[in-house]
C-alpha cells in the first residue's frame, strides 16, 4: 500500500468571483467552500496527510476558522503559496514528507468524491501520472482571430481536465523543480510532467466536480449539494 498525501491549493486571489474575501472562504449552504474540500480528503480511506497551501496573510485565519474549527486532523502543514498556481504547488510539494503518491487538488473544487480520490491513487500507482476530467458535452470548434470557425475537430479526441491530478512524488517534485528553473508558465500539473516526456493517464471525473470560479457557481454548488446529500 502506498502512502498518499493531498496538496490542497487555496492561495489564489479569486478575482473572477469579485468578492472582497478569497472565494475559498465564501459559504455554500452554511459552510465555507474549503470545508467541503478538506472534508472529502479527511474522510477518504486512502489519504494519509493533507498539506494546505494558503495565501500570505490568510494562514492564521485558515488555521483557526477552518482547520481547528472543523477538526481537520489530517492537515499536517499549512504553507504559504506563491504568485502563480504553479508556485503554490511547488511550495506544497516541498512541504510534503514521507509520501509515495501526491494528489494535487484545487481547494475551489469542493464537490470531489471518494471514488475520484481512490482512482487518482490507483492510477498514479499504475502509471505514475493521472488526472480526472470529463468529455466535452458541446461540439468543439477552433476559432480564428477574427471570430470565425476554422474547424470542427472530432469531439472524441478532447477531454476537459479537472483535479485531483496525482503523481508519484519523486516524479512531480523533479518536474516542478525543473520547470521552475526554466521559468515556463503552465496552467496545471499535467503540463509539468508532459513537458519532460511523461504520459498522463486520463480517467473519468464528474460533471459535479466544478471549480467555483464566478458568482453563479455558488448557486450551482448549492444545487449540487442538494442533489448529492
Ligand atoms: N491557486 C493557488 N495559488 C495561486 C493561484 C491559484 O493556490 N497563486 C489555487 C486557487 O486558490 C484555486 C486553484 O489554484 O483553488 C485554481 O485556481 P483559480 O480557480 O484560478 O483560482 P484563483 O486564482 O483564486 O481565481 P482567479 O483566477 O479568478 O483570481
Ligand atoms: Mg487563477
Amino acid at each position: 500500500m502506498s502512502r498518499n498525501c493531498a496538496i490542497v491549493l487555496a492561495a489564489g486571489k479569486g478575482k473572477r468571483m469579485g468578492e472582497s474575501i478569497n472565494k475559498q472562504y465564501l459559504h455554500i449552504k452554511g459552510y465555507p467552500v474549503l470545508y467541503y474540500t478538506l472534508k472529502a480528503f479527511t474522510q477518504s480511506d486512502c489519504i494519509d496527510d493533507i498539506i494546505l497551501v494558503v495565501a500570505d496573510g490568510e494562514d492564521d485565519y485558515c488555521r483557526e476558522e477552518i482547520v481547528k474549527k472543523y477538526n481537520f486532523l489530517k492537515v499536517k502543514n499549512v504553507v504559504i503559496g506563491g504568485k502563480e498556481r504553479q508556485h503554490s504547488v511547488l511550495n506544497g510539494l516541498r512541504a510534503v514528507t514521507n509520501c509515495d503518491i501526491v494528489l494535487i487538488h484545487d481547494g475551489a473544487r469542493p464537490f470531489i468524491n471518494e471514488s475520484i480520490i481512490q482512482n487518482a491513487v490507483r492510477y498514479a500507482n499504475l502509471y505514475g501520472a493521472t488526472a480526472c476530467g470529463v468529455m466535452p458535452k458541446d461540439t468543439i470548434k477552433m476559432k480564428d482571430a477574427s471570430g470565425f470557425s476554422m474547424k470542427s475537430p472530432n469531439r472524441e479526441m478532447f477531454f476537459c481536465v479537472q483535479t485531483p491530478q496525482a503523481f508519484r512524488y519523486e516524479l512531480i517534485l523533479d518536474c516542478h523543480n525543473r520547470i521552475n528553473n526554466e521559468d515556463i508558465m503552465v496552467t496545471d500539473d499535467t503540463m509539468v510532467v508532459e513537458r519532460y516526456g511523461n504520459k498522463v493517464y486520463l480517467y473519468e471525473g464528474s460533471y459535479n466536480n466544478i471549480k467555483v470560479t464566478t458568482p453563479e457557481d455558488l448557486e450551482i454548488g448549492k444545487q449540487i449539494l442538494e442533489k448529492v446529500t
